[in-house]
């Protein structure tokens, strides 16, 4: 029950904020965008209080202190491109559109970092750093779309991090503003700094409800010399799991993305989609595997030779080995294809479990044949990032008028229990997966999270709902 202290007062909100942030800065009633009325969750269009759109952080903590003054619940928004529904809007509730607060800040050779503002779309920074000669690791299918603010936001995955490791390994400062309004500026460059807690890692992977990120200083990575790919067919999930050891070992450090393709996948992606297959025939197991090298002179024979040692230890069945940088990129094409299944499919149930590599199979036999007795016209299909334990599937049910989501969900999510699996390796919980947190975390572990959401945001304003509700699941 509110106390009138704490009551809600969202015409006192919507007037402070016009003043505030006069013209295009402020969007209410009919002005507000279609785009800020959900993301990419397939969860129906929600309408919010208005989208407040600060060009720079001082900007950012202005509009959060006039909503926790008010008592007005706000939401962080990004690209909106996430797959759990975390930037989904909260009716009546302000969003905190980070679009306007973009740019790249400063590159420093010299510590080999990026100083960037958290709007700034994922792809602009990787072209940025690649103009100067440095490479950003982190990568996904929507790097067009996604902006920086969201990837650490979810703690974004993405195809690269057998190599290089999920995104909260690639940020070494972090500006943020919390839920009463105060902006916390800790923009460090050094890799080593033990001095107290690591606070940025709270902020990155909580989904908008502890804080909104402003800026970051990113870690750069050298530029690789070369790049070799392989698409491979593999007869059986035991020569995959062999392959991949066999990878670890053989191409060492250079091993940057190991990816697999069941069937299903392949065939939307090939057919539906249409994209066009490196490989001649059909094959259970469809692998890309990339290796980022110092030299091509050195580093591409060392890749064949690899691949030639495949074929002899009898782990492959067939393969096509790129002849150059447009050979790679069509191989990521079969991988990429993916990104169009909203639009080819329609609207469908993602999943991005996590699972020990060598139940994989076990786990998609079992969750195929469990939806396929359950769900009428059943597809399903399977693909992931199998070098990191993370596995997507795309199920539906084909024909339907309305999806029948929650059953979908409530199998899937039945089956990565059975297998002590996560019911999030990578776009995280937001609403979508709340039901299901329990199944990955204990007791403990969710009444922790808990009180640092209550200490840091007492009222429950910042991103309400999202995650976990601040009561004990029933
Ligand atoms: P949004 O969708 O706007 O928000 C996501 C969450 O972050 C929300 O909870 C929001 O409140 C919060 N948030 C946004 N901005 C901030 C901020 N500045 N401060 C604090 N919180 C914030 N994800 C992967 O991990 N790996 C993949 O390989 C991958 N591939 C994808 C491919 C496609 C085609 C699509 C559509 C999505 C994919 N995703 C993937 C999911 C999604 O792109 C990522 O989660 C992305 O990081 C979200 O960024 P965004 O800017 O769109 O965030
Ligand atoms: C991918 C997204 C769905 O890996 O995470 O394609
Ligand atoms: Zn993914």
């Amino acid at each position: 029950m509110l106390d009138h202290a704490t009551r809600p007062d969202p015409e006192g909100c919507l007037t402070a904020l016009t003043e505030a942030f006069p013209g295009a800065a402020l969007l209410a009633g009919d002005a507000i965008p279609a785009r800020n009325l959900q993301d990419t969750s397939y969860l129906p269009a929600v309408g919010p209080l208005a989208v407040v759109r600060p060009a720079d952080p001082a900007g950012v903590a202005r509009a959060v202190a006039i909503c926790a003054r008010h008592h007005v619940p706000f939401v962080p928004q990004g690209g909106l491109t996430g797959l759990a529904g975390g930037g989904h809007p909260v009716a009546g509730a302000v969003m905190i559109s980070l679009e306007r607060l973009t740019g790249i800040e400063e590159i420093d050779p010299a510590a080999s970092t990026l100083t960037v503002c958290a709007g700034t779309p994922l792809e602009v920074i990787q072209k940025a750093a690649d103009a100067e000669g440095f490479f950003i690791p982190l990568d996904l299918g929507a790097r067009g779309s996604c902006q920086i603010g969201g990837n650490l936001g979810t703690n974004a995955g993405g195809n690269r991090v057998i190599r290089y490791g999920m995104a909260r390994e690639m940020v070494l400062g972090l500006e943020y503003v919390l839920p009463d309004g105060t902006l916390v500026t800790s923009l460090n460059k050094m890799i080593k700094n033990n001095a107290g807690y690591d606070l940025k890692q709270l902020f990155i992977g909580s989904e908008g409800t502890l804080g909104i990120i402003t800026r970051a200083v990113l870690r750069m990575q050298p530029k690789p010399g070369c790049v070799n790919a392989a698409l491979c067919g593999c007869d059986t999930y035991e020569d995959v799991v062999a392959l991949l050891g066999s990878a670890r070992r053989g191409l060492g450090p250079m091993l940057s993305a190991f990816e697999v393709m069941w069937p299903d996948y392949w065939h939307e992606a090939t057919v539906t989609v249409g994209v066009r297959s490196p490989l001649e025939g059909l094959h259970p197991y469809y692998v890309l595997i990339e290796a980022q090298g110092l030299a091509e002179e050195t580093d591409g024979p060392r890749f064949q030779s690899w691949i030639e040692d495949q074929f002899e230890a009898g782990l492959l069945a067939d393969a096509a080995i790129s002849q150059s940088l447009g050979d790679v990129q069509a191989f990521w094409n079969t991988r990429d294809a993916c990104s169009e299944f909203g639009s080819r499919l329609g609207p469908h149930c993602a999943f991005d479990i996590g699972l020990p590599v060598a139940r994989m199979e076990a786990f998609v036999s079992a969750c195929r044949d469990r939806l396929a007795a359950s769900i009428p016209q059943s597809l399903a299909v399977f693909y992931g990032h199998i070098g990191d334990g993370n596995l997507h599937i795309v199920a539906l049910s084909r024909g339907a008028e309305t999806q029948p989501m929650a059953e979908i969900a409530a199998i899937v999510y039945a089956t990565v229990r059975d297998f002590d699996g996560t019911v999030s390796a990578e776009h995280g919980i937001g609403l979508l997966k709340k039901p299901y947190l329990p199944y990955s975390r204990t007791p403990e572990e969710l009444a922790l999270m808990r009180r640092i959401k209550a200490a840091l945001d007492p009222e429950g304003l910042l991103n309400p709902g999202k995650v976990f509700d601040l009561e004990d699941d029933k």
